[in-house]
């Protein structure tokens, strides 16, 4: 006889509270895709690996407490016929789904890097805090009731005192399944106002928004959109740098959280 599935574990989250913005944030939980993005911070914060969270998926789990609260890191782990870390939507909902469920976060922060845009005034290494509601590029469905589906729109918690403590600027963030872009997409992401182009940030707002779970997207830019040179080339290059900058940035917003009970609607 083959041996059963795993004996279920209940989740540890309750029903999402009534008023989250009343929750004291004691559990925060920081969703990384890429390893390279994700190591600098674990090192800064000195976070010890953990069990792999579900033994189906290949997600790394860090975890440790910084002040008050208890941080758990998760990256989203290698696609097992490359090796390469696993990006896109399906990836970070999947996360977002697990770390809910498994690690009861009272505050969901996907971190990680992102494409700018020049005609926002971004830079490389401008770091952006998630603002109104978030967005993906590449979805179309032009059907009434649909189309709000496609597009995502799904509210980022406010957070100016927490984007003050990284020194992150406010961002419109929009998520779509490929680095680079399509011309329809880029009309979309002007008219939009878009500052932070990703890969994951709204598919986890979507799954957080359904779960009750505040949510922040924190990205910082390490190509420019909206730039002759192809985002590629520039993410390629950047990505150790800007990572190690987004580290030191996250470190202080997470110090920040750390240094006394802080409620969401303090955020
Ligand atoms: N991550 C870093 N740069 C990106 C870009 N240009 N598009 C999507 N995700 C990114």
């Amino acid at each position: 006889m083959r041996p059963g599935p795993p004996a279920y574990v209940p989740p540890m989250h309750a029903d999402p509270t009534p008023d989250p913005a009343e929750t004291t944030v004691e559990r925060v939980a920081l969703l990384f895709a890429l390893e390279a993005e994700a190591m600098p911070l674990v090192e800064r914060l000195m976070l010890a690996e953990q069990p792999a969270v579900d033994p189906c998926l290949r997600q790394r789990h860090f975890a440790g407490t910084v002040g008050t609260v208890h941080v758990d890191l998760l990256t989203n782990g290698t696609d097992p016929r490359s090796g390469t870390d696993r990006v896109g939507t399906d990836a970070a909902t999947m996360a977002a789904y697990m770390a809910i469920r498994k690690l009861a976060p009272d505050l969901l922060v996907n971190a990680g890097t992102c494409g700018g845009f020049e005609a926002q005034g971004g830079h490389v290494g401008d770091i952006y805090l998630s603002s109104g509601d978030l967005l993906f590029h590449d979805r179309r469905i032009p059907i009434d009731g649909f189309l709000i589906q496609a597009e995502g729109r799904w509210p980022a918690t406010p957070a100016p005192r927490l984007a003050a403590a990284i020194g992150a600027k406010p961002g419109i963030v929009s998520t779509g399944n490929s680095l680079d872009f399509t011309a329809a997409e880029l009309d979309f992401l002007r008219r939009e106002g878009v500052s932070a182009k990703d890969m994951e940030a709204t598919a986890i707002a979507q799954v957080c928004v359904q779960c009750g779970v505040p949510f922040v997207a924190v990205k910082a830019v390490t190509d420019l959109v909206d730039h002759p040179e192809p985002v590629q080339e520039a993410f390629l290059r950047n990505l150790r740098m800007v990572s190690a900058l987004l580290a030191e940035r996250l470190e202080a917003g997470v110090r920040w959280l750390g240094a006394h009970p802080r409620r969401i609607a303090d955020l």
